[in-house]
């Protein structure tokens, strides 16, 4: 699908976000694997979130979608059945990582892969983990999806990441949730603690200290009633393209504001973005909050270390307003972005330059100098959804209409992106 995108003059009103990926996709897998029925409210309905529920479904677990309400009749711990076929994880990476330390305890083998994309993201790093803890995994040329996941009694173990990542990390304690004893994993960086925080609220043993997480194992999950947040990292395009358009407001209800997640926010308002946050409170264990973003200037700045990790999927639409702020934007320390949907900081690149914006790209990140202005041009998203959705901003932005090659790429995670964006548009 080709989406054209007209310049607009601001972006006006208020919104509610649907669920945010990250939480849908636990809410999805541990509800499977909880004792009872469990109802969950606002699930994303990306694709990718509908991925976890059809895996789940075919490991023989009951569910009922009523639009963004879910009701999963969890078969506990040891009910999961060997699935017909193989499991297709679509484009999520977050599906494919996190349910494999769930298939790695199974008295069953699975083969679980996706589509192009993900079958060019390096799996290696849950391989390890799994398979110290006694699974036995094969994957195409030893790191590619499709994987074989032979699985079975596992053993707890202290696994310390070689990379700052919130899906290994979860892939592990999940696994934890199956093996006698205490399984520990060690975070060189703080990183997304969803499934932390779900585990808790189904009802495990999770501790966490200073990056050290300990799960103890065996646990009886109980179901939940649980709403899901609005998603921070859809929330990010409507921020950056009210602070893009003169004139904009917008207020955005019940984003979730996880502090492991918001370092946009801090970000956005150390460079002299005008965002309030009201209405604070906890939900389910997560924070979730009002969001209002007022046009103004931004100044720019450098994004380095942990600051780069914990916003790593804001960086395709942070350097948009990189070219637009006062002295630009930097970025380092961000290799991950190229083991993304696509390699992000290529995709990235190529579309600024189409549309006549100067970037340097290094191997771990890029210079985007400021004050610069979008010419009109054909862009493609190159079947990333975060890129689609960042060059629609862009767009906005521009001296004339730009077409989006396969715009639809938006779906994996925010099928209603355009309609939200167009109800904004002044
Ligand atoms: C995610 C973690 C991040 C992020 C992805 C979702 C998660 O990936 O980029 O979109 O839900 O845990 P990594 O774990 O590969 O850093």
């Amino acid at each position: 699908m080709v989406e054209t995108i007209h310049p607009v003059t601001a972006l006006e009103g208020s919104i509610t976000l649907p669920g945010d990926k990250s939480v849908s996709h636990r809410y999805g897998m541990l509800s499977a694997i909880a004792e009872g029925t469990s109802q969950l409210h606002n699930y994303s309905r990306g694709a990718d979130c509908h991925s976890t529920l059809a895996c789940m479904q075919a490991l023989g677990v009951r569910v009922e979608k009523n639009g963004t309400d879910i009701t999963v009749h969890g078969v506990g711990l040891d009910g999961l059945c060997a699935p017909a076929g193989s499991l297709d994880a679509g484009n999520s990476g977050s599906t494919i990582r996190m349910l494999s330390g769930i298939l790695a305890a199974q008295p069953f083998a699975t083969v679980i892969g996706g589509d192009e994309s993900l079958s060019r993201r390096p799996m290696g790093r849950i391989m390890t983990p799994l398979a110290q803890m006694g699974a036995r995994l094969q994957a195409r040329d030893g790191k590619f999806p499709p994987i074989e996941v032979t699985g079975g009694k596992l053993q707890p173990i202290d696994y310390t990441l070689p990379v700052a990542s919130a899906q290994v990390k979860s892939c592990v304690l999940f696994a934890g949730l199956f093996a006698e004893g205490v399984t520990t994993v060690r975070e060189p960086m703080v990183t997304r603690d969803h499934s932390e925080i779900a585990l808790q609220e189904f009802g495990a043993e999770v501790e966490s200290l200073s990056g050290t997480i300990t799960i103890q194992g065996r646990p009886a999950l109980t179901a939940r009633e649980l709403i899901v947040p609005g998603d921070l990292s859809s929330a990010a395009f409507f921020l950056v393209a009210a602070l893009l358009r003169p004139g904009s407001r917008i207020a955005i209800q019940g984003v979730g504001l996880n502090p492991t997640r918001s370092a946009l926010m801090d970000f956005l308002a150390m460079g002299g973005a005008r965002i309030r946050i009201v209405n604070l409170n906890q939900s389910s264990g997560e924070l979730v909050g009002d969001v209002i973003v007022e046009h103004s200037a931004w100044r720019g700045g450098l994004l380095e270390k942990s600051m780069t990790a914990s916003l790593i999927d804001e960086i395709p639409v942070l350097a948009v307003l990189g070219a637009a702020s006062e002295e630009g934007l930097s970025v380092r320390d961000a290799a991950e972005l190229r083991v993304k949907e696509t390699d992000r900081i290529a995709t990235v690149a190529e579309n600024l330059r189409r549309m006549g914006i100067a970037i340097t790209v290094r191997e771990d990140g890029f210079d985007v100098p400021g004050k610069q202005k979008f010419r009109a041009a054909k862009l493609d998203s190159f079947g990333d959804h975060r890129v689609a959705m960042a060059f629609s901003v862009a767009a906005l932005a521009a001296d004339g209409p730009c077409e989006i090659e396969d715009a639809g790429a938006a779906s994996v995670s925010f099928p209603e992106f355009y309609t939200m964006l167009r109800g904004l548009s002044r």
